[in-house]
């Protein structure tokens, strides 16, 4: 099944940028309706303009309240016939009423590992805290930030004295695969929400095997013997 995919933005877009890749390169099984961005200025504007995917601006500036936003983006979310929706750098909440409007189909991706960081500059906090892993997660969003029923996490080492942008570079780069192939997922109807955790399905027509091989992520890296 094709799946009819709405983006919502505020920033440069380097995540739509890989969605609509893997979609030309038939790797997801989607087709991107139209991208909603909340800051006219937003780079992600610019690159759906690029592949002619339809645009909107709504300037959460120009609403009385969040319920008044939320309802606009609905409309034109609905008008293009939306059925899932994805944040991809979109840095607003979202109201209990465009949520209900779309359960268990819209989606998030965070660039730490829920339930650690969440909210602004997770990558800031991870280096602060001095984790030696962090990661990106992609999820199912609910009324609260940054939370709700997990779909796929990855981790990348994080090393002490390297700045916050060392690791939000090597975060993004996870992100660009992570994201898609969770949507790919939910188009092949692969995923299912059952008391509040995700569980993916086999794939009935094909075997897909793992792409890379998956070792153990511990860093520092085990010593031998260990
Ligand atoms: C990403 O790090 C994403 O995890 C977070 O916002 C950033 C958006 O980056 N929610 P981009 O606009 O997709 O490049």
């Amino acid at each position: 099944m094709t799946l009819s995919v709405g983006v919502l933005l505020s920033g440069g877009g380097s995540n739509l940028q890989s969605i609509v890749d893997h979609i030309d390169e038939g790797f997801l099984e989607a087709r991107i309706r139209v991208v909603l961005s909340n800051e006219p200025k937003a780079g992600g504007l610019a690159r759906a303009q690029k592949h002619r995917i339809q645009t909107s601006v709504l300037d959460h500036r120009s609403y009385s309240s969040r319920e008044e936003h939320d309802s606009a983006l609905l409309k034109v979310l609905q008008a293009e016939g939306v059925e899932v929706v994805c944040l991809a750098g979109y840095m607003r909440l979202l109201g209990k009423s465009l949520v209900r409007a779309y359960p268990g189909r819209i989606l998030n991706i965070h660039p730490a590992l829920l339930p650690s960081f969440p909210g602004l500059d997770a990558q800031q906090q991870a280096a602060d805290y001095g984790v030696r892993i962090s990661g990106a997660t992609v999820h199912f969003v609910d009324e609260f930030l940054d939370h709700g029923p997990i779909i796929i996490q990855g981790a990348v080492p994080a090393y002490p004295g390297e700045g916050r942008d060392d690791l939000a570079r090597r975060i993004l780069t996870l992100e660009h695969r992570i994201y898609p192939q969770a949507l790919q997922w939910l188009a092949r109807d692969r995923l299912r929400l059952t008391d509040g955790r995700v569980h993916l399905l086999p794939d009935k027509e094909r075997s897909v095997k793992g792409s890379r091989s998956q070792p153990l992520l511990v860093n520092p890296p085990l010593e031998e013997g260990f």
